[in-house]
């Protein structure tokens, strides 16, 4: 499939899990790829795997929450390929507490990363994507939708997410932009090894667990690229559940 043909998209998170196989994904649909995240290494492990592909992409290295270094990319990018037709936000950090325990910083940083970093990196990008009648596909979670215990901070962001995304749904859907979320759960990365807080009780997380088991980010790649593509023409402020069925 070639559905990203002639499309340039950023995306953050870039350097791991759902946000390299977002990457990958676009690049086997033809896509034109920024990548951004804070890891250097395996950022440049992205990129060497794309090259290998042979696709079109540049890295840089940004940290979501610094308004200077999301301005910059944004224009970075605009000015390397002249235009921006996607944003796909996967950067975002998970941590686990008691909710009593749970220290004002720890809290503040989870917003910090997941809720302004996906806000400055969508402001920063919206003028461009209007241009392009363009989208934006952000990582919610099952966590937006049901309750997890000892993850108040990473739910508080994720319903944020959930919310922003909808008002920018809304905002510019009469001017061709799309929004829309993907709810992922039990997805592996390096961000589903958790710790959780001393004596947890693993009962409390119930039904919050897949059906189907715990599958690969390429599974929550191919939702992103739909909703990327002119396949999700029609879709605007949605999420979609990519859980196995755990919130079925
Ligand atoms: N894996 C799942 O089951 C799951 C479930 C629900 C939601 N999500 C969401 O999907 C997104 C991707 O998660 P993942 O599982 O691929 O996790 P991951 O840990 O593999 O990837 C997250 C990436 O974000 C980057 N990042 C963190 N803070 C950053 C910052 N300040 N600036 C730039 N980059 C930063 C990390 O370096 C990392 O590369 C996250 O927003 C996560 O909350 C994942």
């Amino acid at each position: 499939m070639s559905r990203l043909k002639n499309r340039v998209a950023l995306i953050s998170g870039a350097a791991s899990g759902i946000g390299r196989a977002t990457a990958e994904r676009f690049a086997a649909e033809g896509a034109t790829i920024f990548a951004v995240d804070l890891q250097e290494q395996a950022l440049a492990e992205t990129e060497a795997a794309l090259r290998e592909v042979g696709a079109t992409i540049t890295t840089a290295l940004c940290d979501v929450t610094d308004e200077g270094q999301v301005r910059e990319v944004v224009q970075r990018c605009l000015s390397q390929f002249g235009a921006l037709h996607q944003l796909t936000n996967m950067a975002g950090i998970l941590r686990f507490d008691h909710f009593h325990e749970l220290s004002l910083a720890d809290f503040e940083q989870v917003q910090r990363v997941n809720v302004t970093g996906t806000f400055l990196l969508c402001r920063e990008a919206v003028p461009a994507l209007l241009e392009q009648q363009g989208n934006i596909v952000n990582a919610a979670s099952t966590a937006s939708l049901q309750g997890v215990p000892w993850g108040a901070a990473y739910a508080a962001s994720k319903g944020a997410v959930l919310a922003m995304t909808r008002a920018i749904a809304v905002e510019y859907a009469d001017q061709g932009l799309r929004a829309n979320c993907v709810c992922p759960a039990d997805i592996k990365t390096p961000m589903t090894s958790p710790t959780f807080p001393e004596g947890a009780d693993l009962r409390k997380l119930g039904r919050l667990r897949s059906m189907t088991g715990v599958r690969g980010p390429e599974v929550v790649a191919s939702v992103i690229a739909m909703l990327a593509s002119d396949d999700g023409a029609h879709i605007t402020g949605e999420h979609i559940r990519v859980d196995g069925g755990a919130l079925a």
